[in-house]
């Protein structure tokens, strides 16, 4: 005996299979990562993106969300465990590299944004790429009309406000053409009108350029109006994984999780429970407890007066 203690080996739950009915892009295969100062960010992580989702990692600070975002584009390494894309190990200097396939839109954009302009910026990711720069300013112009930032590409990007720079920051992502954009907190520090565009950014991600999104947040009002499937995050693993109604309408998981419902998910039920109905249909936006209320008309009324 050496006089030092072992620890027993620790069992970790295998991966849950993956959705047969869904294409799997990335997978984070039981992935664990302690810090230097040791310090475990996540542990037995399980993680996958399909193609064409919103999913959306949910959990409170400190639960591993943005540790596991730098996992998926190669930034950080795990300890133990692995990231496959499209099936292959997802190592330095391997097949797949996974800064080309993942943008990270990190939660300060001024650890994001360096060059003496905007247009420079964004398009520092083509140019490394291998783009000549013809190509590069017209990827850059082409992304930053794409978030409606065009009018940004002569400024300084220390001069811009807030929300001009997470737009220009998801720009300099996009000029890249990921397959897989990962948002950390993206609304988290914005002004609503901000909040609002980024959010149009995020749905268009998927709807029109097919690209799957990672949300990582834990403002559960925005994930609820946006994922498709939402994974919750706790002490840096993934607890429960499911549909947006299923996961937002379960209290007591999401109390486990250090999380409480979202705001129109507790009015819902809330209103439910006075009438002594049964929330059975779960909405999950405004739009959808509205309808879900009968207060919306399913049709503009005939002869009502548009204004312009
Ligand atoms: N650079 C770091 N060095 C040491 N510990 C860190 C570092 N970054 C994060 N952590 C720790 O890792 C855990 C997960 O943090 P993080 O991934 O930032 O969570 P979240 O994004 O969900 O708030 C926390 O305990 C945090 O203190
Ligand atoms: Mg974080």
């Amino acid at each position: 005996m050496n006089g030092r203690e072992h620890a027993a080996p620790e069992i970790l739950p295998p991966c849950p299979p993956p959705r047969p009915e869904q294409r799997e892009l990335l997978h984070v295969d039981c992935a664990s990562h302690v810090y230097p100062d040791g310090t475990p960010g996540i542990h037995g992580m399980c993680f996958r993106v399909y193609e064409g989702e919103i999913v959306a990692l949910c959990g409170p600070n400190g639960a591993g969300k943005s540790t596991l975002i730098e996992h998926l584009n190669g930034l950080l390494q795990p300890s133990s465990g692995r990231v496959t894309v499209l099936g292959k190990d997802a190592r330095p200097g391997g097949e797949q590299e996974l800064w080309r396939l993942v943008g990270v839109v990190f939660q300060r954009a001024d650890d994001q944004l360096f060059a003496p302009t905007v247009l420079d910026d964004v398009m520092f990711g083509p140019v490394n790429l291998g783009l000549d720069p013809e190509q590069a300013a017209a990827a850059a112009r082409e992304a930053l009309a794409a978030v409606g930032a065009g009018n940004l590409e002569g400024k300084m990007p220390a001069y811009l406000s807030g929300g001009e720079k997470r737009l220009v920051a998801i720009a300099g992502i996009l000029a890249m053409n990921p397959q897989i954009v990962a948002f950390d907190e993206p609304t988290s520090d914005l002004d609503p009108v901000h909040s609002a565009a980024v959010e149009q950014i995020i749905r268009d991600l998927r709807d029109r350029r097919g690209i799957s999104v990672v949300l990582a947040t834990h403002d559960l009002d925005l994930a609820a109006r946006l994922a498709d499937r939402v994974c919750l995050v706790k002490n840096g693993s993934i607890t429960a994984e499911g549909d947006p109604g299923a996961i937002f309408y379960d209290a007591p998981l999401l109390h486990d999780a250090g999380l409480r419902e979202p705001s129109f998910v507790r009015f819902y039920r809330d209103l439910c429970g006075a009438w002594g109905i049964d929330p059975g249909d779960r909405p999950l936006t405004l739009e959808e407890v509205a309808r879900s209320c009968r207060c919306a008309p399913a049709e503009e009324p005939e002869g009502r007066k548009k204004l312009e």
